[in-house]
């Protein structure tokens, strides 16, 4: 573990993974028979960016559902969570929704954004900072899917796990669970998770928050392309790339996609890539839960759900987890 080094006014723990990971695993996603990149790869500086811009599209309804529905059930959120809570962010961002929380927790012991997106993460944490001058925070920039060590916090009443903007469903079912197991760890024993959820709606509602007008989304999935090319020495004409986003009701995602627009050869890091026409690149998944989906999920996590919170439309949930043993210690 490198030692946490003062940064403006706050702590950074840098884990980032090294450019190596990226070519061995950006290799390897090209190399199979379905194409596919992680989305972790999307967050450069300028992916964070296009991300901001994406949560104030007008398609996209999750980021201003989920604040309003923090906004309403604050003052509930706070009570359950209680004074004295040190809360760690998986996935922070522009770590914006933590101050709702901030203004309504009692006492909060700690805060520890967790983002593989360094410059903005720092950012972020920086300008938090300023505004909430007494509050112990330390930055980690690491990747969530792989092991990381949290620093030593002070001493708190218990752990909050912040997980919102439904980045859980950027994740496979099984890759969730384990994380939710690796969440029930860092919170420890009396320790509780507050997550955002996104739920199953129409797909002309979905379909039109993932293919927005002003076509930011589809920037934001060519910027992968413009990374690889930057960081992996790779030549993606990423005009020859198409974004694509559909609905699968069946598997309950948004799948995204770049499609190459004709057959093409790509140099990346010293080998070849080749490319048929109209064939795809797998980007993201967006899973969109049922109450009932999201519930077993917590439960082969370790969790038990104990609050939710939800919009008029039951678009989108704020969801408040116990661990399963808090109150069977000998399950
Ligand atoms: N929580 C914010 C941001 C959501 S965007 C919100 O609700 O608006 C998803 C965030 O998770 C990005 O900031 C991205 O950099 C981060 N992220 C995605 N995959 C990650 C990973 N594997 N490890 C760490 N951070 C990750
Ligand atoms: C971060 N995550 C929850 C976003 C989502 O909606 O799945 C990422 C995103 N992809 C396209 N638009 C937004």
């Amino acid at each position: 573990m490198s030692d946490p080094s003062p940064v403006a006014a706050v702590r950074l723990v840098d884990y980032h993974p090294p450019p190596a990971d990226m070519r061995a695993e950006v290799l390897q996603g090209l190399s199979r028979r379905r194409k596919a990149l992680s989305p972790k790869y999307f967050y450069d500086a300028r992916g964070s960016r296009l991300f901001e811009r994406i949560t104030r599209l007008p398609e996209y309804y999750l980021t201003r559902t989920e604040r309003s529905i923090m906004a309403a059930g604050m003052g509930q959120m706070a009570d359950a969570i209680g004074p004295g809570a040190a809360v760690i962010e998986f996935g922070s961002g522009s770590s914006t929704k933590i101050r709702y929380l901030l203004d309504h927790l009692r006492s909060p012991a700690a805060y520890v954004p967790v983002d593989i997106s360094r410059s903005h993460l720092l950012r972020a944490a920086e300008s938090l900072a300023a505004d909430h001058p007494g509050l112990d925070i330390v930055a980690v920039c690491a990747d969530f899917t792989r092991p990381f060590d949290l620093p030593p916090l002070a001493a708190a009443r218990r752990r909050l796990v912040f997980f919102p903007g439904s980045t859980i469903g950027n994740l496979t079912h099984d890759e969730s669970v384990q994380l939710l197991r690796v969440m029930n760890h860092v919170a420890g024993a009396n320790g509780a998770l507050l997550i955002g959820v996104d739920m199953v709606k129409d797909t002309a509602t979905l379909e039109a928050a993932y293919n927005d007008a002003a076509g930011v989304t589809a920037a934001f999935n060519l910027n992968l392309l413009e990374r690889i090319n930057h960081e992996l020495r790779a030549d993606f004409d990423t005009h020859a790339f198409r974004h694509r986003a559909v609905y699968n009701a069946a598997a309950g995602r948004i799948e995204m996609y770049l499609v190459s627009q004709s057959a093409q050869r790509v140099r990346l890091a010293g080998r070849e890539i080749r490319f048929a026409a109209g064939e795809s690149i797998l980007t993201e998944y967006s899973h969109k839960y049922t109450q009932a989906q999201f519930a077993e999920l917590a439960a082969r996590g370790g969790f038990v759900i104990r609050h939710q919170w939800t919009d008029a439309q039951g678009w989108f949930s704020v969801q408040f987890l116990e661990r399963a043993d808090a109150y069977c210690p000998e399950a």
